[in-house]
């Protein structure tokens, strides 16, 4: 029997089991304590964004979310261009299977995105009508998929990527059609058809323009002075490695500033934001990563508590994310679903 046991504790060493690395730090590091903590220990509703395809038929990725994530955002299946077939025509299957599948696992489930100016089918980008037949056309969108998933969504992503870095109103479809107040009637048709949903605007680039910071402040701001019933900015953060925590921290404080909710929603840590062919995922590499992951999560906890809606990474493994084509590695968990130091880096924030 001694033996086998001995057989067993060096076959163990020797394959490098390690849950500490990933493709390049694989040392065949031992179990630590800090190894039997997870995700879950976070200040905060931890989440992911997960693609519903490697949800159905990954069991890695599966075994990571419900390990490690009290929080799912769909990457693509609640897009207008997912859900849509047409008027009034819908297809709930894939996001059906998500939400079924948190609703199983106690998981909360962020809806991602009512309204944007991408992922649009062509029915709408194609659609020719007065402002009134616009207007009708959202109503109707919005009444039909926030309210096929009433009671079942945490909170919706009501309007996505409404500013130009600069900070006017980026020229989509819907501000070309209705003007900016098709925010305002967003928010209004959103919350008519769930009440109790949490209803936030989500954008990217707080961290690096002032303009529009200010411009998505300012607006969520006359936003509750005129009673429209919104209740949260995500702030996407697509950042990489090089971006000072100082930025994250302006964009986070200046977000609840508004008074309202601040949810990371998207983020992601690029490691080669030059798109460099040539370029490794190094030990440095990884650990100027962790860093940005510690920091970003540090800076969520310097809010108060009830603001903090959560952070959201953009994907559960570097193979799964809209990233890699240069190549990287932005995300927590390397293409073997193996912890990289950047999990790490959060555990150590909480
Ligand atoms: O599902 C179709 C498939 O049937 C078709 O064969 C294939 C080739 O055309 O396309 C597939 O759809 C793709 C979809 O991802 C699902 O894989 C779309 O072309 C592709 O454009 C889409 O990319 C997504 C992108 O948003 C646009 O919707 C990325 O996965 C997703 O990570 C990215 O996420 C966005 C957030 O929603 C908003 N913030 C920025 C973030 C990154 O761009």
């Amino acid at each position: 029997m001694k033996q086998i046991i001995l057989f067993f504790c060096i076959f163990t060493m020797l394959s490098g089991a390690c849950s500490g690395c990933s493709d390049t730090e694989r040392e065949g590091k031992e179990e630590t304590p800090e190894d039997i903590r997870s995700l879950m220990d976070a200040p905060y509703p931890m989440g992911c964004a997960v693609n519903v395809g490697l949800l159905r038929s990954n069991e890695k990725c599966r075994q990571v979310i419900l390990k490690e994530m009290k929080s799912l955002t769909a990457e693509n299946a609640m897009k207008m261009e997912a859900l849509s077939l047409g008027r009034g025509e819908y297809n709930w299957t894939d996001a059906d299977y998500l939400v079924n599948f948190a609703a199983q696992n106690k998981i909360r489930v962020h809806g991602h995105t009512l309204l944007w100016h991408r992922a649009l089918p062509a029915w709408v980008s194609s659609f020719e009508g007065n402002r009134e037949e616009w207007i009708a056309l959202m109503r109707n969108y919005i009444k039909d998929v926030v309210g096929h998933f009433k009671g079942k969504l945490s909170g919706w992503d009501v309007v996505n990527e409404a500013f130009e870095d600069n900070g006017t109103y980026r020229n989509t479809v819907w501000y070309e059609h209705i003007g900016k107040e098709y925010i305002d009637l967003a928010f209004q048709f959103a919350h008519e058809a769930d009440p109790d949903a949490l209803l936030f605007y989500n954008d990217y680039g707080m961290e690096y323009s002032k303009a529009k910071r200010d411009a998505i402040c300012l607006m969520i701001k006359d936003m509750k002075q005129r009673n429209i019933p919104v209740d949260g900015i995500g702030l996407q953060m697509h950042i990489d490695m090089y971006r000072p925590k100082s930025d994250f921290i302006q964009a986070i404080q200046a977000a609840a500033s508004t008074g309202v909710k601040v949810h990371i929603s998207e983020l992601d840590v690029a490691v080669n934001p030059e798109k460099k062919p040539e370029m490794k995922f190094t030990a440095n590499v990884a650990e100027r990563q962790k860093q940005s992951y510690k920091g970003m999560s540090e800076a969520l906890q310097s809010i108060p508590v009830a603001q903090n809606y959560g952070l959201t990474v953009w994907g559960v493994s570097d193979a799964d994310s809209w990233l890699t084509a240069h190549p990287d590695w932005p995300l927590l968990f390397d293409r073997n679903y193996a912890k990289k130091s950047a999990y790490y880096g959060l555990l150590e924030s909480f």
